[in-house]
């Protein structure tokens, strides 16, 4: 059966997308992706192979354009979109070339909070730049607030192919992987659709405190950690950027094999499980940031 089999990254509308660009070059570690287009989407990739990971495109407000989504082969965005019509999801557009850099092959269509989910191949891999550097090789995961948890788990389980791996209980975050990553999207109740926050992976424990220290140092501020969750079992250090957009370091998530027993479970929601060094926060601010609501 056709899946998704992993995140690529998310396209943020932004009232100042220069600012935005700026920060996420300078002061993040992402690197300007080179591209003439006529529209206002500008893109960042990372140290890894995507060609991009990270979009901003003007608007009136900030927000979530797009979460984008990696199929395996042309052949399985096809099958996809096939899928997709035959549930009657709100599909909308023909599986055809994207706009922007990368030469991705993919379709849009509404998941059930109606917010723009792309899901595209490409055969174009960008040259991994393998430096001796704290900075983020991919997008690790996003967190995505629903004020409806279970009917937004049923698009991405059964449509999409993703599967559970752990949640927090009342599902104030259920993490899904769609590939050895013990997750890559969080779905987690709330009383709006924003995008909680977004993770970049970097190389271990010692690259997320050295991100962070550099991030620091040059005025970042950061809001939760350095910790180590419970699910998941990742190191994270949590910031925000210039539009209120809560960007994470991570490392050293759980790995699950494709053919491995891997229960999921249930985990209390307390501060020892969200961060099991006790280490500082989550901050106020990284409560109300992540909450959407501001
Ligand atoms: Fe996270």
């Amino acid at each position: 059966m056709a899946q998704v089999n992993s995140l690529r990254g998310v396209t943020l509308a932004t009232t100042s997308r220069d600012i935005q660009m700026r920060f996420y070059s300078e002061l993040w570690g992402l690197t300007p992706v080179v591209y003439s287009s006529a529209n206002s989407t500008r893109w960042l990739r990372a140290r890894g192979s995507e060609p991009w990971v990270l979009g901003f495109t003007d608007a009136a407000r900030n927000g979530l354009e797009r979460l984008r989504l990696g199929a395996a082969s042309n052949a399985a965005v096809i099958a996809l979109h096939a899928r997709a019509l035959a549930a009657g999801c709100p599909v909308l557009t023909e599986p055809a070339p994207l706009e922007g850099p990368g030469a991705y092959f993919g379709f849009l269509l509404h998941d059930p909070d109606g917010r723009i989910v792309e899901i595209s191949a490409t055969e174009q891999h960008a040259a991994r730049t393998d430096l001796d550097t704290p900075l983020p090789l991919r997008m690790s995961h996003v967190v995505l607030n629903s004020p409806d948890t279970r009917r937004t788990l049923a698009f991405y389980l059964d449509i999409l192919g993703f599967q559970i791996s752990d949640w927090y209980e009342n599902d104030a975050i259920v993490f899904l992987r769609c590939n050895e990553d013990h997750h890559c999207l969080g779905i987690g109740q709330g009383s709006n659709t924003a995008i909680n926050h977004m993770a970049f992976l970097v190389d271990d424990e010692a690259a997320v405190l050295a991100a962070s220290e550099r991030a620091k140092a040059a005025g970042v501020p950061q809001i939760w950690g350095a910790g180590r969750h419970g699910p998941g079992g990742n190191v994270f250090s949590y910031f925000r950027d210039p539009a209120n957009f809560v960007c994470e370091y991570t490392a050293e998530l759980i790995q699950i094999e494709p053919d491995q027993v891997w229960n999921a479970k249930e985990w209390k929601r307390t501060p020892q499980n969200a961060n099991v060094w006790g280490t500082g926060g989550p901050t106020p601010e990284a409560i109300r940031l992540m909450s959407g609501e501001f």
